[in-house]
């Protein structure tokens, strides 16, 4: 793969797609994690002296110039985080005059940021006047979007169709690295955690991971629908009745493949979805009508990070419970402790996963946070990412 060590960019336009979808709340960056990913590339081509224009998707305002979804506070964090001017082209149509005017008047070094690339109705149609638009800003293009990388749009995919040099970023690479590894080329063992509410969104990551995994543990909300699928009552528990025989047919190629596939051997119960509810731990099979679950037990974390303690690559995507509420975030917080414990490679999926374990306290002990949510889903899915074929085409 080209990366940005492999290019000279000395007095050259350098278009390098971001992904700075950040959250934002009255205005205010909420969470700076993508905006500090995308440093390490940005601060290379200022060094190497490249004309650094920015650009990303924030939001979906659906081809509709929309000021709360205006890349502007991005550019001022940013301009904080390098001690450096980042100057906003503020155009509703992305390239018009002020991004033209701005990039015209670019030093070596100096940064310059596009407006939310979908303000323009093509961008998510991968249409080809606007990659066309893109591409004349610029000499070289960079996409260090891992986060966007699932997506084939104009700013990620169809671009690289006119412009002569498309190279990766260091934190696609990285990404990609971590993944690729863990996935294709594991130290092993290899054990995958797999939680969060829904059995739905993850069927093709279980199915995929079933190939490569020598142990895989499920918890959250999806562990009930497996339960369910083994003949247990599961009472109010989160339950996906469509799933059923597909949890089923899972349970079998784990057998069939030699994969050591752990449920939840307790769980933590309410019968209210509140923090202050009464709750008790109940085994396997004896979870009431009105009851629901919200967590995995204590005896469960206990085999979890048994599981985990002989393990040299993880790869966990989905919290065991509701770790939003204090009282059901214990599976969560043993889970990240245990892979905290471990002398192994630890990659944490984005979205919910990395949310948990940043709240929680565990960021700085994982080997790998993903910034993509979707992306790495997709990547775990075992798909080819089209953000990553098309960077690598030239
Ligand atoms: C994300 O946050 O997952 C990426 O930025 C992609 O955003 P999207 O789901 O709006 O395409």
């Amino acid at each position: 793969k080209k990366s940005v060590d492999d290019i000279n960019v000395k007095g050259k336009r350098v278009l390098v797609r971001c992904d700075f979808n950040v959250p934002l709340q009255e205005g205010k960056i909420t969470d700076d994690t993508r905006l500090v990913a995308a440093l390490p590339t940005i601060k290379k081509l200022i060094n190497d002296g490249g004309k650094v224009i920015l650009c990303s998707h924030l939001g979906k305002p659906k081809g509709e110039p929309k000021p709360e979804l205006s890349l502007a506070p991005v550019a001022e964090a940013l301009a904080k985080l390098l001690s450096k001017e980042v100057k906003f082209a503020a155009d509703a149509t992305v390239v018009g005059e002020n991004a033209k005017a701005a990039v015209a008047a670019m030093n070596d070094g100096d940064v310059v940021l596009l407006e939310n690339t979908r303000y323009r109705a093509e961008e998510t149609k991968n249409g080809e006047a606007f990659s066309k638009e893109l591409a004349s800003l610029c000499d070289v293009f960079v996409n260090d979007a891992f986060g966007t990388a699932h997506r084939a749009h104009c700013s990620n995919v169809g671009i690289t169709q006119f412009v002569d040099t498309a190279v990766v970023g260091y934190l696609m690479q990285k990404e990609i690295d971590f993944l690729g590894n863990a996935v294709n080329n594991p130290v092993r063992p290899l054990v995958a955690i797999l939680g969060g509410s829904k059995v739905s969104s993850k069927i093709s990551v279980i199915n995929n991971l079933l190939d490569k995994v020598d142990t895989l543990i499920i918890g959250g909300g999806m562990a009930y629908t497996f339960m369910k699928a083994l003949g247990e009552e599961v009472g109010n528990s989160l339950l996906e009745a469509d799933y059923i025989d597909y949890a089923k047919e899972m349970m079998e190629k784990a057998k069939k493949n030699g994969v050591n596939l752990l449920l939840p051997i307790d769980t933590v119960v309410a019968k209210e979805f509140s923090n202050d509810a009464p709750s008790r731990i109940v085994g396997r099979g004896e979870i009431e009508a009105d009851e629901e679950g919200l967590d995995i037990g204590p005896k469960t974390c206990e085999l979890y990070a048994d599981a985990l303690k002989s393990a040299k690559t993880v790869v966990w995507n989905g919290p065991m419970g509701v770790f939003e509420m204090s009282n059901y975030a214990k599976g969560t917080i043993a889970v990240a402790q245990a892979m905290a414990d471990i002398d192994a490679t630890t990659i944490i999926g984005g979205g919910d996963s990395a949310a948990a374990v940043n709240q929680l306290g565990f960021g700085d002990k994982m080997s790998h946070i993903s910034t993509g949510g979707g992306a790495s889903l997709e990547f775990l899915e075992g798909k080819e990412l089209p953000g990553v074929v098309a960077a690598n085409d030239k």
